[in-house]
Formats: C-alpha cells, structure tokens, sequence
C-alpha cells in the first residue's frame, strides 16, 4: 500500500495532470526559467566577445605586448647535436662526423651569398640598422641586411667543405636566438662571441679561431622588428673553429656573448646568452 502511494506521488511528480504540472512545475513557470537562462548567457556570451573585441584591438600584430627579459638572447650550436650538447666523432670514421658536415650544410643554404644578395640588403655596417614607424604609418615591411655565408671563411664551408672536421679541426656555429628591440652593444663597442673551456679542461681546448674576426657580430643586425615586420631577417653568425684541441678527451666548452649592456644569465636563468657543449674527438693515432 505505502509502496503503491510512493509509486503514484512520484508520477503525479513527473506529471501532475490535475495542476497540469511537469516536474512540479507549470508550462509558464518552466518558460520563465528558459527565458531567463536564455538571456543570461546570451548576455555573458556578449560580454565576453566584447572584452576580446577590445584586448584584440590593442594588440599590435607585429610586436608582442609582452615580451619576458627583452635584456638577453639565448644562444645555438650547429650542428645541432642531440639534445646533450655533445659533439662527438673519430676522425678516420668519416661516417661519424659527415653528419655534422651535412647538418651545416643544411643550416648554411640559406645564407648563400647569392640567396642573401636576392633577399637583404647591403647595409652600412658599424651602426644599427633602424626602420622605425613613423607614428601610425607603418614602415612595413621593413628590410633586413645580408649575412653573407663568405663572412664565415674556414667555416663557410666554400674551401673547405667537411668544416675541418676530417681535419680534426671542427668549426662550430653559433647562433643568437632572435630578441624584438634588441640594441646590444654600446658606445660603438659591437658584441662579439668568446668561447672557453670550463675549469678542469683548460689546458686541453688549444687555440681557437673566430669568423667574423674576433667573434664580432655587426651592429647593422639589430634591432630586430619581429617575423612579419622583418621577413627576410637573416640571423648573424659566429663561427669559431678548434685549431689545436686535444683528442681522445672529453672538452666541455661554454661560450658567451659579450655586450656592455647585456647581462649574461646568473642565477635566474643560467642559459641566457651563452650555451655550453662538450667536444670530443677522437683519432685512432
Ligand atoms: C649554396 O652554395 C653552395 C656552395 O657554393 C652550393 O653547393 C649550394 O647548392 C647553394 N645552395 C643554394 C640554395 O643556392
Ligand atoms: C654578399 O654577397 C653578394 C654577392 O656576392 C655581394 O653582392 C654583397 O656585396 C655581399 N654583401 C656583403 C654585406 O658583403
Ligand atoms: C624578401 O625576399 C624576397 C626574395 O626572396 C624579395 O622579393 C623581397 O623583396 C624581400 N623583402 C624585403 C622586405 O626585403
Ligand atoms: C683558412 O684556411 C687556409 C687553408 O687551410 C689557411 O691557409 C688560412 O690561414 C686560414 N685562414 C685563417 C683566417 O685562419
Ligand atoms: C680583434 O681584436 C684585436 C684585439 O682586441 C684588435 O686589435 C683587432 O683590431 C680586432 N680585429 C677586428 C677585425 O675587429
Ligand atoms: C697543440 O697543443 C699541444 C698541447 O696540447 C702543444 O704541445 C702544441 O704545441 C700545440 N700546437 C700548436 C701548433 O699550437
């Protein structure tokens, strides 16, 4: 009896045919409800497409709003070595180091002196290259100056093609990952790029050489405006290139970029603006 009663409670809950009520409620009381959720999220829809309307409306398609640390510039090796920072290789073993002779070659290419004739322009050197906006009026797109694959010399890969990896003499490229705004260097003092051997490997890094000169990297790079504004940017390069490293031996290697008024990582970032590899070669004599 008690179970029929609940039975049939529960069914005039669903559908009370006497009040004409669904779920305890009638059809207009139910329509109120809809309504009202109607209107509230079609109110919170709008707001919402109205604050990105506006966020969208500030932003500058070709700088970033924000940008972290716009001080230091991280810093690559090429060839790009596994993910350990290691460059391995034994000099009779062509196999070992023809990898490393391709990847640069690979990461070359597009600085071919004739592509960079097609592309940049030749630029006064020794100064900052600005292309700023004149108010409203963009400078777009704004030109970029040649890095000339010659400017690398012994490490262009032009004479010698194996970077003097068959010769145990290996060149390095490094490269400086692009920063927007970036003004390094002060005073006409261009920054340049050094390398040396960490603490218990110095007496076996031998000497070194740079290209361009001195591991210097040309003021006519900088400031750089950011992918859209700067197309056909072109990214400098050091090369440097081991002379006289000892073989058989593990060389752990950091280098850095030198500039007055970048500050190279400290505590807060130990990556910012150098990078570290170890070099290893080994020869069977
Ligand atoms: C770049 O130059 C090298 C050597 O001069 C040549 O072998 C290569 O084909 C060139 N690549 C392009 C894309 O022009
Ligand atoms: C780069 O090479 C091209 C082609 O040889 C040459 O015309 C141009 O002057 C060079 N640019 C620089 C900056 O040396
Ligand atoms: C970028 O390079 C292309 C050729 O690859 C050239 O036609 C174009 O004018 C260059 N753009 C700028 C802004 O220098
Ligand atoms: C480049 O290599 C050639 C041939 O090995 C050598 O004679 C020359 O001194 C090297 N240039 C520099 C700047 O070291
Ligand atoms: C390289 O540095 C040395 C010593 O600091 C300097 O005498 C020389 O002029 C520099 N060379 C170039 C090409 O900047
Ligand atoms: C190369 O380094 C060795 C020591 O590792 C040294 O004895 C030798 O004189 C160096 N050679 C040159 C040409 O500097």
């Amino acid at each position: 009896m008690a179970k029929d009663g609940e039975k049939s409670d529960w069914k005039e809950f669903l559908w009370n045919p006497r009040t004409r009520e669904f779920l305890g409620r009638t059809a207009s009381s139910w329509g109120l409800i809809f309504l009202f959720y109607l209107i509230f999220y079609t109110c919170l829809a709008g707001m919402f497409a109205l604050t990105m309307y506006v966020m969208l409306q500030t932003l500058d398609e070709h700088t970033p709003t924000w940008q972290d640390r716009l001080s230091t510039p991280g810093l690559v090796i090429r060839p790009r070595a596994d993910d350990t920072f290691e460059i391995v290789y034994t000099i009779e073993d062509t196999e070992s180091w023809d990898l490393y002779a391709q990847a640069l070659d690979k990461f070359l290419q597009p600085y071919n002196d004739s592509l960079q004739a097609q592309k940049n322009h030749e630029c006064a050197p020794d100064k900052y290259f600005i292309q700023e906006d004149s108010g409203e009026v963009k400078n777009n797109p704004k030109r970029s100056c040649q890095f000339n694959r010659t400017v690398l010399q012994n490490c262009s890969g032009i004479d010698d093609r194996y970077y003097g990896y068959r010769e145990g003499q290996p060149c390095i490229i490094i490269k400086l990952n692009r920063v927007i705004g970036l003004l390094p260097g002060k005073d006409n003092q261009a920054p340049y790029v050094t390398c040396a051997a960490k603490k218990d490997d110095a007496d076996k890094i031998g000497e070194l050489i740079y290209f361009p000169p001195n591991g210097t990297i040309n003021p006519m790079y900088f400031p750089y405006y950011g992918k859209k504004a700067q197309v056909n940017y072109s990214q400098p390069l050091v090369a440097v290139k081991f002379l006289n490293i000892t073989h058989n031996e593990d060389v752990n290697i950091e280098c850095k970029i030198n500039a007055e008024n970048i500050p190279v990582g400290g505590e807060r970032d130990k990556f910012a603006g150098r990078v570290s590899f170890k070099l290893r070669i080994n020869s069977k004599n």
